[in-house]
């Protein structure tokens, strides 16, 4: 049959359009694969198979460089690394006035300064022992047992599964709960109906993401988190679908939670999910990084109610506090995976020679 060059131009539209937008793996199978635990030439794969008949695994597979070929840096078609085999450069953050250059991390954030073979500093990331990467094993702070029958403490913490943040938590194992997301389309959007279509193969969870995983952070560059504002004091009055549910299924007294508030409305912990205040207060102005123009700080995010397309700005009256508004998921330089520094941040002072950094972001009047 003889194609037209307008349909050979469809095909080829349509190709490019959907290796961009399944964001599905690609490739040999034997890049990823291994079906007797041999190395291709008969002899036994070094660190054995893991599970699915992967080489490498969770961890191993997600360990680089981002600005090299095959990292983030590539955009849909990379490999997201979460870790490293030297320290990455962290940010996006500002020294000197200036964002720091180069900036090797992602969204989350990296295992590196708490894996135990790199930074071994146990409290600046979440410490996931799946393939070895930590060995520490303690209860999530905030649990409650009330919220969180599945994760109990005794229980280490793994990257998917019953004890991990990835997949569908309601199945034990890395691999079995996260089975099939990596070849799974998300095509037609996230729509938290299986673990391919949710944010970052978060079972259930919302958002819009970035294709470069964040690599490039800014304004027109960044997810676009799920939040929803929510009575002060209302036990998870979400759907479970907003990036902060996520966290409070582990952390729920932090999440929600009676003593939240006392009279009036000065709050008795950090609130999460409720919309940034407007109006004359120092809230209005929360806005992008110093040297871009819009409503969203990629140094402090907010989420929206409805995410929007990873590229677009959000509105002031939108924008929503979310535990990652102050934390990263997987890990940063910092003590409590903060996205920055706390200890540096003093009343009356400017953060890396900036205005509005750090919790100055939305408290914008309380740096001098
Ligand atoms: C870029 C890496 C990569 C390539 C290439 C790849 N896979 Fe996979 N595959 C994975 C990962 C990672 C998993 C395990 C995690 C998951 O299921 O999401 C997996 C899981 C699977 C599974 C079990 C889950 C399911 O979907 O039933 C099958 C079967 C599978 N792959 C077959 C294949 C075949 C056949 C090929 C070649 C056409 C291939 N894979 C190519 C990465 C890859
Ligand atoms: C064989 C290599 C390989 C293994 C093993 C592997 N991954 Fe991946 N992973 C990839 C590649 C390649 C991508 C990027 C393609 C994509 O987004 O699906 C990816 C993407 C992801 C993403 C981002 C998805 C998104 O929406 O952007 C998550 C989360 C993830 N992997 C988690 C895991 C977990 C958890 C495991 C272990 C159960 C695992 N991976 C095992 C290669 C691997
Ligand atoms: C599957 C359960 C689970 C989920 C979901 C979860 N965490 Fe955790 N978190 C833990 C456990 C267990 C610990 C304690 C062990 C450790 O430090 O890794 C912890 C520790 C922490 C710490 C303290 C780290 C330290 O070492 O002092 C912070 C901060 C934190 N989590 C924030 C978050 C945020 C933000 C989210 C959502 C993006 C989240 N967590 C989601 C289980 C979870
Ligand atoms: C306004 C910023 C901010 C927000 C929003 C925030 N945190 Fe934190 N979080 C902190 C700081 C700062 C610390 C360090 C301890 C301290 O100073 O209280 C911390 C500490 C923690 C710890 C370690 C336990 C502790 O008290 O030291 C966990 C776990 C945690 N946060 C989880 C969460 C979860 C889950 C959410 C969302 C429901 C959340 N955080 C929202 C700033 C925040
Ligand atoms: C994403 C925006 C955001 C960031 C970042 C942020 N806050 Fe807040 N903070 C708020 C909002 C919104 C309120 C509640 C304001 C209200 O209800 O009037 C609040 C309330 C507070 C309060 C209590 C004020 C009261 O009226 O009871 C304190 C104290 C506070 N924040 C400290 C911090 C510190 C310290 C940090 C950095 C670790 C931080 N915040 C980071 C948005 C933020």
């Amino acid at each position: 049959m003889k194609t037209s060059r307008l349909g050979l131009l469809l095909i080829i539209t349509l190709t490019l359009w959907s290796a961009n937008a399944l964001a599905s793996v690609s490739g040999s199978c034997a890049n990823c694969h291994t079906m007797h635990a041999t190395d291709g030439s008969g002899a036994a794969l070094a660190g054995g198979a893991k599970g699915s008949l992967t080489i490498g695994g969770c961890v191993g597979c997600h360990t680089g460089n981002n600005e090299e070929a095959d990292g983030a840096s590539a955009g849909a078609g990379g490999i997201p690394y979460v870790m490293d085999t030297a320290e990455p450069t962290y940010g996006p953050e500002f020294s000197g006035g200036a964002l720091v250059a180069s900036v090797q991390t992602l969204a989350g954030g990296s295992f590196w300064w708490v894996g135990k073979d790199a930074g071994a500093d146990k409290t600046t990331g979440h410490n996931v022992t799946t393939d070895g990467l930590c060995d520490f094993d303690m209860d999530a702070p905030g649990r409650r047992d009330t919220d969180q029958s599945i994760f109990a403490s005794g229980t280490p913490l793994t990257c998917a599964g019953t004890m991990g943040c990835h997949g569908d938590r309601t199945v034990s194992g890395d691999y079995a709960s996260i089975s099939g997301a990596h070849h799974g389309s998300d095509a037609g959007g996230i729509d938290g109906s299986s673990v391919a279509k949710s944010f970052r193969f978060l079972d259930g969870i919302l958002g819009t993401e970035a294709p470069d995983w964040e690599y490039a952070a800014s304004i027109s560059n960044h997810n676009s988190y799920k939040a929803e504002a929510r009575g002060e004091a209302s036990a998870m009055a979400d759907a479970g679908d907003t990036i902060s549910s996520l966290c409070g299924q582990c952390h729920g007294d932090f999440h929600s939670g009676t003593n939240t508030v006392s009279d009036g409305s000065a709050w008795l912990r950090h609130p999460t999910d409720i919309v940034l205040p407007g109006g004359s207060t120092e809230y209005a102005s929360y806005s992008a990084i110093y040297g871009e123009t819009g409503v969203y700080n990629i140094i402090a995010p907010v989420g929206v109610a409805s995410p929007v397309a990873a590229t677009a700005d959000v509105t002031l009256a939108n924008s929503v506090v979310t535990c990652i508004s102050c934390h990263r998921a997987h890990g940063s330089p910092y003590a409590d995976l903060l996205r920055w520094d706390y200890a540096n941040i003093s009343a009356g002072s400017q953060i890396g020679g900036v205005d509005n950094n750090g919790c100055f972001a939305c408290h914008t009047s309380k740096d001098g």
